[in-house]
């Protein structure tokens, strides 16, 4: 028997695909790439239910031409890409996917720190370019990681699993006192430090806010001027948390050492100077890329559609203003996350 109308933006690993086929009826084929405008609303439109991506912008305007449609399930912790205001007002529940991707996504924060640090893709290249002549006391010099301080900018459940990761490296952890954490039922690991401390103090910074008005830019040129000239920078949470312009012109003029980074303020817009840099190492946002983790997520949005279906709440929703459904009045807002 047909199920209830279904849209999903873009191609989800097996089994995701069948189990939502087995369910629902999809109101247009997903596609590798992501789709156009038109495609979007076009099968948004008919939906009742919807799966969409981080590289899907759902706003007011684009809300204000279709009708029916009871819930998105952002296949992504992060939901900076959803008007989750906008979708509120107008009676649409947005989910998002928690927990399941943490610890892929702080295995990727720590990729990135290693491969930064230790001049990991210059090395490959050196060696795949046949040209190493051999081991020479001076090649490719990086720095050690063992002992340093790690600084943690965004100590909710990634940060946190990327922070108790550095023990096993003997580093010392700093997080900032206020503003930026999210997530306080998440307890922290480390030492509080007033950010601009952090940031004059920890050899690798690593960025884990969500992506809202209060962090866009967080990291620009006065906290870049803070960090120090051997410290290197990783971001894995959303590129607009760095003015890139300001990173490209720190790097360029020595004034930190290096970046590492999976996420851009332009995604997939690279900076061109981003390009040049050696010191930079770049990834094409594969923070949450293992099979079993995009299964999860995909899981968990298929969790989040069967329970409004069904008439239950859904287990990860995500409110821009509190919601008064049955509970106690002026329940908590489900934190965002990255
Ligand atoms: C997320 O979930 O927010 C990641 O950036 C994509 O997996």
């Amino acid at each position: 028997m047909a199920g209830p109308p279904l849209y999903v933006s873009r191609l989800l690993p097996e089994p995701v695909m069948s189990m939502l086929v087995a369910r629902f009826t999809l109101t247009a084929r997903p596609t590798i790439d992501p789709p156009t405008p038109d495609a979007l609303r076009s099968g948004l439109s008919v939906a009742e239910y919807a799966i969409c991506t981080l590289t899907e912008r759902i706003d007011a305007t684009l809300l204000d031409t279709i009708s029916g449609l009871r819930v998105i399930a952002n296949y992504a912790v992060g939901y900076n890409n959803i008007d989750v205001a906008a979708a509120q007002a107008r009676g649409i529940i947005v989910t998002n996917t928690p927990d399941v991707l943490t610890e892929t996504t702080a295995d990727l924060t720590w990729t990135l720190l290693l491969a930064t640090a230790r001049r990991l893709i210059e090395g490959h290249d050196l060696v795949h370019s046949g040209v190493w002549a051999g081991w020479e006391p001076t090649q490719l010099l990086g720095t050690e990681v063992f002992g340093k301080t790690l600084g943690i900018i965004g100590m909710g459940r990634i940060g946190r699993a990327v922070a108790g990761r550095a023990a096993g490296f003997g580093m010392s952890v700093l997080y900032p006192s206020r503003g930026v954490s999210r997530e306080p039922d998440v307890p922290a690991i480390g030492q509080a430090v007033a950010l601009e401390d952090l940031l004059g103090r920890a050899d690798f910074v690593s960025l884990h806010v969500p992506l809202t008005k209060e962090t866009r830019h967080l990291i620009g040129d006065a906290e870049l001027r803070r960090m120090r000239p051997s410290a290197i920078l990783l971001n894995t949470s959303r590129g607009p948390v760095v003015d890139e312009a300001a990173l490209v012109a720190a790097l360029q003029e020595g004034r930190i050492a290096g970046a590492g980074l999976d996420v851009y303020e332009y995604e997939p817009s690279i900076h061109p100077g981003l390009l040049q840099l050696k010191q930079v190492v770049l990834l094409p946002h594969l923070g949450s890329a293992t099979l079993s983790c995009r299964v999860r997520m995909g899981m968990v949005c298929l969790e989040n559609l069967e329970a409004v279906r069904s008439g239950r709440p859904a287990p990860n929703r995500v409110t821009a203003v509190p919601i008064k459904e049955k509970g106690p009045p002026d329940s908590p807002t489900d934190p965002s996350s990255s």
